[in-house]
């Protein structure tokens, strides 16, 4: 059964190169193995991420999302069951989110993932990703 999951958190300390390119390894490497895929928006304070797979594979990595001491307020938005994936390209892709950008600020004025449902929240990645696509892409076949 697939399942996709999204939530919000906010880093402890600036979001440095360093920190991402550790994310991003990291998931190329183990989302790979366990069949995820997804997109992490970071920006204006704030990670978003979407995780995709199996039920149980994303529970597991979610527990371990959320033991990391390098975000706090993390707040799951959805989960959901689903028919396909929405970003099976990707073991893990890079979005910038800048919450004072044009396409954010018009499309979705008072944009704030902590308060907003995450059907809007998801359209706002996907808007990201239409608009400026993903910075880094993790290929998620080898
Ligand atoms: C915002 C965020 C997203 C992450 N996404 C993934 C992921 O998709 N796959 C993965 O294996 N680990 C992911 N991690 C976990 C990191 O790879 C790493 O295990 C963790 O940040 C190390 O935390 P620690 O320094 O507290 O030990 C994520 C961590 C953060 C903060």
């Amino acid at each position: 059964m697939l399942v996709r999951l999204l939530y919000v958190s906010q880093p402890v300390g600036p979001i440095t190169t360093t920190v991402t390119t550790s994310i991003l390894e990291k998931s190329s490497i183990y989302n790979k193995g366990e069949n995820i895929t997804g997109i992490l928006c970071q920006g204006s304070g704030l990670w978003m991420q979407v995780l995709e797979g199996e039920r149980h594979q994303v529970n597991v990595l979610y527990s371990r999302i959320m033991a990391s001491r390098n975000h706090k307020n993390i707040e799951l938005l959805s989960m959901e069951e689903i028919t396909h994936r929405q970003f099976g390209k990707w073991s893990m892709a890079l979005v910038h989110l800048y919450k004072d950008s044009p396409m954010v600020r018009i499309a979705h004025p008072e944009f704030d993932p902590y308060t907003a449902t995450s059907k809007e929240a998801m359209s706002v990645l996907d808007e990201l990703i239409k608009t400026s696509g993903p910075i880094v892409a993790k290929e998620s076949k080898n």
